[in-house]
């Protein structure tokens, strides 16, 4: 008598967890629920566009500094909101390193603030001496309008703070400045402090590629000084140090600190 075999398959004949049907509404159930949620968080995060990113604060100004961006392929080489090359610095919260008085300077010339380094293109609209002060200050400015409504837009924090170690800081002018101001330079006009600072050293603060200005009262006189600062080239042709288009009374101040840095007892 032939034996009756178990069935190993017992469980097959178990009824199923799901039926076709209940497979077929929990799929299409469960792909409705998502498909609107998406779309609903979407039309949530489209309507709170103009409020992050301060759409009524932009002005013909920014709009201006935006086309200078676009027409330029700036984002070949730099990022801002993460997006672009990686070749130069990110400049979404640029405005957090440099002031507005040292992009200005930049900008006129970029490879004389790094002689030597990588360069940043000239632009001739950005160069007093071609496209003349005033249009040149409107072209900087527009693109400084840019960058400063562009750092106030809320990305939740995006992008992250760029690594830029080795990157050109303006001493005073980042978080992670390489040393503490002397107090010989906290006392100095601000435009000294983000700027000549970028190329002069006072104490061992600062750049190097001009000469250092300590003692500098003891090789020049005031009057000497400020003419210098508002026209290097016109008090000695060919001189590498930049013209900075400061307006006089601010060149006055400045000749009037360096005045103080001498080194007689
Ligand atoms: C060919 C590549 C290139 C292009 C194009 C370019 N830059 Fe730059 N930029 C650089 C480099 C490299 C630096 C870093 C300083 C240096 O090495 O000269 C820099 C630095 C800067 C800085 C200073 C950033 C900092 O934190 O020191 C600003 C501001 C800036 N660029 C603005 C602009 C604007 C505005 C444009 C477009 C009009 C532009 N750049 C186009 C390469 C470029
Ligand atoms: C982009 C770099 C740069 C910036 C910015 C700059 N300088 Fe200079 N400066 C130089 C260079 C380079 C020299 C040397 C020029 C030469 O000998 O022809 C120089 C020379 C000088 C000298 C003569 C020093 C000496 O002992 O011979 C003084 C003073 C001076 N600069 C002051 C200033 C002041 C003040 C500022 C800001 C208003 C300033 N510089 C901004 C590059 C710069």
């Amino acid at each position: 008598m032939p034996m009756a075999l178990a069935s190993p398959a017992s469980h097959r004949t178990d009824p199923p967890m799901l039926t076709k049907s209940a497979a077929k509404a929990f799929f299409l159930g469960g792909t409705g629920l998502c498909s609107l949620a998406f779309v609903l968080l979407t039309l949530d995060t489209v309507a709170q566009f103009p409020d992050r990113s301060n759409a009524s604060e932009i002005t013909p100004q920014v709009m201006a500094g935006h086309k200078i961006w676009l027409d330029n392929n700036c984002m070949g080489c730099h990022t801002i909101l993460g997006e672009g090359a990686y070749y130069a610095p990110e400049l979404t919260r640029v405005l957090e390193r440099r002031t507005d008085d040292w992009i200005r300077a930049f900008l006129a010339d970029p490879a004389r603030m790094f002689p030597g380094r990588r360069k940043m293109v000239k632009y001739d609209f950005f160069d007093p001496a071609v496209a003349g002060a005033e249009q040149a200050r409107a072209n900087a400015d527009a693109v400084i309008a840019f960058f400063r409504w562009v750092a106030r837009i809320d990305t939740n924090g995006w992008p992250p703070a760029p690594h830029l170690a080795g990157a050109p800081r303006t001493p005073g002018g980042g978080s992670a400045a390489p040393a503490a101001e002397p107090a010989a330079v906290a006392s100095a006009p601000p435009f000294f402090r983000s700027v000549c600072v970028g190329c002069h050293a006072v104490e061992g603060y600062g750049g190097k590629v001009g000469p250092a200005l300590d003692g500098v009262a003891d090789r020049f006189d005031r009057d000497y000084l400020q003419r210098w600062i508002q026209d290097p080239a016109a008090v000695k042709p060919g001189t590498t140090m930049p013209r900075l288009g400061l307006p006089e009374a601010d060149a006055a101040a400045i000749a009037d600190f360096l005045a103080t840095l001498s080194q007689k007892e």
